[in-house]
């Protein structure tokens, strides 16, 4: 009897913190799609082409069920003590309206780009040099790229909005993995690093379960890394490098796990393996590397006109290529081994290990 109150208050409080979430993302983007909608209609035919696909796409009703789907095995995850309630920090109510604010400011911005095709507006004098041309994009066509402050208080809502509220959720699919190799271990030995931290919003899961275990996020982003710090500061054991994948300033063998989430589309193919080879460097031999991205085409063939909608309608430079993109060759090619994917709504959980 216990146990069955206890599981009943687990759901429950669960389900109080996380529909309210999806209600509200889901809400903004509705908003949202009526105010692009009417600003197309204000500014008269659009010459930009429509998005357009033969492949199968789907509907809402699919959508929704796929997303219960995630919550449910989020729960699971909560209920086998892979990691405790989450908690996803979203501020108090003042400051999600501010971050909302924000979002909606910025959409007559995204749109302008969207129609004149500009992405190319972070690549400026003060900017040049400073990163790799890649990165200095426009990538959603979002104001500032990776690159302001402003970019980066808008970016969670932002993807929240995108992923229907299903983003920390997705994120949090990557402890499972980690706590298969983490689990029964003295935590004081273990490392963990997130590259393409962003904000920290995965770091900040990864603390919720493991908060003994010493955590670095690196990122290229100056901008972002201030926003994760800000984000995380209730947090010790926890560090920031600011620093290009490309080139991890780490030993080689120096960490148990390493996790990078939302980051390989947003890579150009050569980028994409020497960023993996650096991934495989840092981990120690039985060491796991787990992976958040996009869905592949085929995953999920339903999904697969979905995937082909995406790019046509956000700056996503390198996303055609990343969804045929042989992460399994790229990991034998560094000496690692593939041990599963695993669908997450529209995003997969890829994992591997170091032999
Ligand atoms: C889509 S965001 C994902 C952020 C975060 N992982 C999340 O869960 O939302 C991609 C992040 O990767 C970072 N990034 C892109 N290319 C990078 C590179 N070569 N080295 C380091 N960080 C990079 C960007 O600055 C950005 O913060």
């Amino acid at each position: 009897m216990a146990d069955f109150i206890s599981r009943l208050a687990t759901r429950l409080a669960y389900g109080a913190s996380q529909l309210p979430r999806v209600a509200w993302y889901v809400g903004q983007g509705m908003v949202m799609r009526q105010l692009s909608e009417m600003a197309g209609r204000r500014a008269g035919r659009s010459t930009r082409p429509r998005a357009s696909t033969d492949a199968p796409v789907p509907d809402r009703r699919r959508l929704y069920a796929d997303m219960a789907m995630l919550f449910r095995q989020d729960l699971a995850n909560v209920e086998d003590g892979i990691y405790p309630m989450p908690v996803d920090h979203d501020g108090s109510l003042p400051r999600l309206l501010h971050r909302s604010r924000l979002f909606f400011e910025d959409l007559p911005n995204i749109h302008r780009r969207r129609e004149n095709g500009h992405h190319q507006e972070v690549l400026n004098e003060t900017t040049r040099g400073k990163r790799p041309a890649y990165y200095l994009q426009n990538f959603h066509f979002q104001s500032g790229g990776w690159m302001t402050q402003e970019s980066a208080q808008r970016y969670d809502t932002q993807v929240e909005v995108l992923l229907n509220g299903t983003a920390n959720a997705i994120r949090r699919q990557a402890l499972r993995p980690i706590h298969e190799v983490f689990a029964g271990r003295d935590p004081r030995r273990l490392r963990l690093l997130d590259v393409g931290c962003g904000t920290g919003r995965f770091l900040d899961f990864f603390k919720q379960a493991w908060p003994r275990i010493p955590a670095l996020g690196i990122d290229m982003s100056e901008a972002y890394i201030a926003e994760a710090r800000r984000h995380l500061k209730r947090w010790c054991w926890i560090k920031f490098i600011i620093a290009n994948g490309e080139c991890i300033p780490l030993k080689d063998q120096s960490q148990d796990a390493v996790t990078s989430i939302f980051m390989f589309h947003e890579l150009p193919p050569k980028v994409r393996r020497v960023v993996f080879r650096e991934l495989a460097r840092v981990l120690t031999r039985g060491g796991r590397l787990v992976l958040v991205d996009s869905l592949q085409r085929g995953d999920e063939p339903d999904y697969d006109g979905m995937l082909e909608l995406f790019p046509q309608s956000y700056h996503e430079p390198y996303y055609v290529s990343y969804l045929s993109e042989d992460f399994r060759a790229m990991a034998t090619a560094c000496g690692m081994t593939h041990v599963r994917d695993a669908n997450a709504f529209v995003s997969k959980v890829m994992v591997f290990d170091k032999p």
